[in-house]
């Protein structure tokens, strides 16, 4: 399954953090933002991306990710000159997805959680499969109704009057009619090619499966300056107790077989000395006594 991160837009909600920078290259306590998308997606098994961004943020991301190699991984970028949609992203990287099944991941989601998530990229056999997590603010989302049974019966993109307090977080598995669906769709009333019309229409295929994200788990998105703050609290909170990273995507490679051992070894070898590396440092070594 190939990979797409979107980290475009204006980022206007994060003014004037984002005058500089684009909000994906934010800090989110730790890395930047980006780190944790493209991580969530390794982690699930995903080796070849496209990263798409604006026209001006794009050489930003290609100095900070490079070509994926020293990861394990291969990086393609495309523009996105405009902010026309979600759904765009599957026109603009057609030609990177070719006739492969793909996941999308919004560049400024950030997930954390059990190995059931992860279930679901191995369980992928087609069709699409999204997510669904209870929040306070269903408003602000797309918003996934289910019936008695558990079956996903409405998708509504920012509904007024929401049906459910499940929103659709920014992580969505499709097989590769998705290049096709998109191409059909009509633009929004906010001038948009929608996500959540891709999954409708999967829906009404009876194609589309939700996976309700349980308890325990959390989604957060950083998009907006309290998001941002409240997402670095919390990837703090778990890392300094826990003594693990959220979003690193070195760690994450080399878990997932990307990397080798002395590759890793390597690459921490380069970094300056800083937490993050003594934190790789820690997971070398620890590779190292269970090896031995
Ligand atoms: C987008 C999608 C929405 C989804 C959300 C997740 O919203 O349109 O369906 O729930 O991402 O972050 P937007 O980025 O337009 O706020």
């Amino acid at each position: 399954m190939k990979g797409i991160i979107l980290a475009g837009g204006a980022g206007s909600r994060l003014f004037p953090l984002t005058l500089v920078a684009s909000k994906q290259l934010q800090p989110v306590y730790d890395k930047p933002m980006v780190y944790y998308p493209l991580t969530t997606l390794i982690e699930g098994g995903v080796r070849e991306f496209c990263l798409i961004s604006t026209p001006h943020d794009l050489p930003r991301f290609k100095q900070l990710l490079g070509d994926g190699s020293a990861w394990g991984l291969s990086i393609d970028y495309r523009e996105q000159p405009k902010p026309q949609g979600i759904a765009q992203a599957f026109l603009i990287a057609e030609s990177f997805i070719g006739n492969d099944a793909v996941t999308l991941i919004l560049g400024d989601n950030v997930f954390y959680g059990s190995d059931s998530f992860h279930r679901a990229f191995a369980e992928f056999k087609g069709g699409a499969t999204i997510f669904g997590y209870h929040v306070n603010d269903p408003e602000r989302y797309g918003v996934v109704a289910f019936d008695a049974g558990g079956h996903a019966i409405s998708i509504e993109e920012k509904p007024s009057q929401p049906k459910s307090n499940y929103a659709v977080p920014g992580l969505y598995l499709y097989d590769n009619n998705v290049v096709s669906i998109t191409r059909n769709l009509k633009p929004s009333a906010r001038g948009e090619l929608e996500i959540t019309d891709v999954n409708v229409e999967y829906m009404r295929r009876g194609q589309l499966r939700v996976h309700r994200l349980s308890r325990g788990f959390a989604w957060l998105d950083a998009g907006t300056s309290s998001s941002l703050h409240e997402a670095s609290a919390y990837v703090q909170t778990i890392e300094k107790r826990a003594g693990i990273k959220i979003g690193c995507p070195e760690e994450a490679a080399f878990r997932r077989g990307f990397l080798s051992l002395a590759q890793l070894e390597a690459l921490t070898a380069k970094m300056p000395k800083c937490e993050y590396h003594e934190y790789l440092g820690e997971v070398v070594a620890e590779a190292k006594r269970l090896a031995s």
